[in-house]
């Protein structure tokens, strides 16, 4: 099958959370099983860079809604997926990141960038492309930046079905009514069966109400969002499409997470030569200056510092841990508040507690090879990856009872020591998981149970074959669907 994938974030190329790492993975995997898969991407600035030092080429050029487009052609390193860049001077070219300014204020026309985005989606994908023959069979959406792709579509004769997966419904790409006024899209459109959102705009409405196929990234996450509060104000609209809505878990890059392969380590390892775990903790104490103590149970972080991923918990677990004994290393960034919060908590305890600020590819490596415990509290969390890049580096995860992180690790005080990779807490308060990490904390002085739990954890499998297979039996039947109305 040919499928175009359009995205807003492609690791490694563009990156500011999971939905750049699904990006790569899903289409690399997909297109390993012989499809052919394309991935449409902003060309952002530092994506249009890389890209041409990597030897893309121009595809074609094309005027859209007044504007020049050139459209880039490179592929996803070591795969046989295609990425298309969409070079429109002016939109997306400019320094900052993809939604913000470097200041972090949200690009003031947002909306128009990913409304010119769908709006050469829509061109290539139908009847008007200048790929002929090469037009994709499906067209997979994702999140609010691509909402209005299935919009589109869906008003082109003789277009192919579309995807859309919500990887985030809590950003859902709001904006005014004037802005709706200012995106030459049919008047009928501002509905509240189609884009109106309690008098805003809402772009992630136009994929749930228009994509023939809705996924999540996990099917705990399906359930939770057809219900307040995680539906925030949708989920009427989910459980009416509630038959064509399917939550399917990520997986994981194998390739990128991999702890006998890893580059960022000081020593690689697996789960029979554990011995290198020993020496990634020594070197993650030394290189963030906590004293080298191989017994301490070191607790670990990685993640955006938004109130998502529970950073006030992690905030309130800081001093407790201290007091426990442990040693904690945290790399993140995001909310400006946040960062203070942890920076101040980390300079209370400065032998015992390292943070770092910032986007640091080697340091989430590192850490999630040298920490023995990765913390978790998030207050919901479609899916997750950080739990499982940890299950594979035998770093056992203590994860709020949500979402993906529900489907994905299971507690021994449920499952027994024999199935249980990590410590699962039922309701998000500081007491639960602190409880939690006490349990986590008694069972590591227990070595051989400790053990257990890794190699549980270490030999699942958390690769993208069995969930790419579940996406693609959605692709026939939307496919299958199509033909057969055609004829
Ligand atoms: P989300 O998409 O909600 O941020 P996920 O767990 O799906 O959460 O994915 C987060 C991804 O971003 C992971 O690959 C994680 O390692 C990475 N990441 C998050 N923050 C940082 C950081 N500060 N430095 C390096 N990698 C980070
Ligand atoms: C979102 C979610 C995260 C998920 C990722 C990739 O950013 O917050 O839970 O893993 O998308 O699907």
């Amino acid at each position: 099958m040919r499928i175009l994938f359009a995205t807003s974030e492609l690791y490694p190329l563009i990156k500011t959370g999971g939905l750049a790492d699904v990006s790569a993975a899903l289409p690399s995997s997909l297109a390993s099983m012989g499809h052919s898969l394309t991935v449409l991407l902003p060309g952002y600035l530092p994506v249009l860079e890389q890209a041409r030092e990597q030897g893309a080429r121009i595809l074609t050029d094309l005027f859209i809604m007044d504007y020049p487009v050139t459209l880039w052609a490179t592929t996803l390193p070591g795969t046989e997926v295609s990425v298309w860049l969409v070079d429109i001077p002016g939109i997306f070219d400019r320094q900052g990141g993809p939604y913000q300014d470097i200041t972090g204020r949200d690009w003031e026309d947002n909306a128009w960038r990913f409304r010119l985005f769908a709006e050469v989606a829509r061109r290539l994908a139908t009847a008007e492309s200048p790929l002929g023959s090469g037009r994709p069979d499906i067209v997979h959406c994702n999140d609010w930046q691509t909402g209005l792709i299935p919009v589109l579509l869906s008003m082109t004769p003789g277009s192919p079905p579309t995807v859309f997966t919500v990887h985030n419904l809590a950003y859902a790409g709001l904006f005014s009514r004037d802005t709706f006024d200012r995106l030459a899209l049919p008047g009928e459109l501002w509905h509240p069966d189609a884009l109106e959102f309690h008098g805003r705009l809402s772009l992630i409405k136009g994929g749930l109400v228009y994509g023939d196929q809705l996924t999540t990234v996990s099917p705990r996450y399906a359930e939770e969002i057809q219900q307040p509060p995680m539906g925030y104000g949708l989920e009427g609209l989910l459980r009416h499409r509630g038959d064509r809505l399917r939550g399917i878990v990520n997986g994981i890059d194998e390739r990128q997470w991999d702890p006998a392969h890893d580059p960022y380590l000081f020593m690689t390892y697996d789960a029979g030569r554990l011995n290198g775990k020993a020496l990634c903790k020594a070197d993650l104490q030394q290189t963030t200056g906590l004293a080298c103590e191989p017994d301490t149970p070191l607790v670990g972080f990685v993640g955006r510092l938004v109130e998502q991923k529970g950073v006030d918990l992690i905030e309130d677990m800081i001093p407790r841990l201290v007091a426990a004994g442990c040693q904690v290393v945290l790399l993140g960034s995001g909310d400006r508040a946040a960062e203070q919060a942890l920076a101040s908590k980390a300079l209370q305890h400065s032998s015992r507690v390292a943070v770092s600020l910032g986007y640091d590819e080697a340091l989430a490596h590192r850490i999630t090879a040298g920490a023995d415990i990765f913390l978790m509290p998030s207050r919901f969390e479609p899916c997750g990856l950080n739990q499982m890049y940890s299950m594979r580096y035998g770093t056992l995860p203590v994860v709020h009872d949500v979402g993906g992180l529900h489907d994905t690790v299971r507690d021994p005080e449920f499952d027994g020591l024999e199935r249980g990779t990590g410590f699962v807490f039922g309701s998000d308060s500081a007491a639960e998981c602190w409880h939690a990490l006490t349990r986590a904390l008694a069972l590591y002085r227990q070595p051989q149970h400790w053990q257990r739990m890794m190699f549980n954890g270490m030999s699942q499998d958390f690769s993208w074959r069995r969930s790419a297979e579940q996406y693609l039996d959605i692709y026939r039947s939307l496919h299958n669907r199509t033909l057969n109305k055609r004829n």
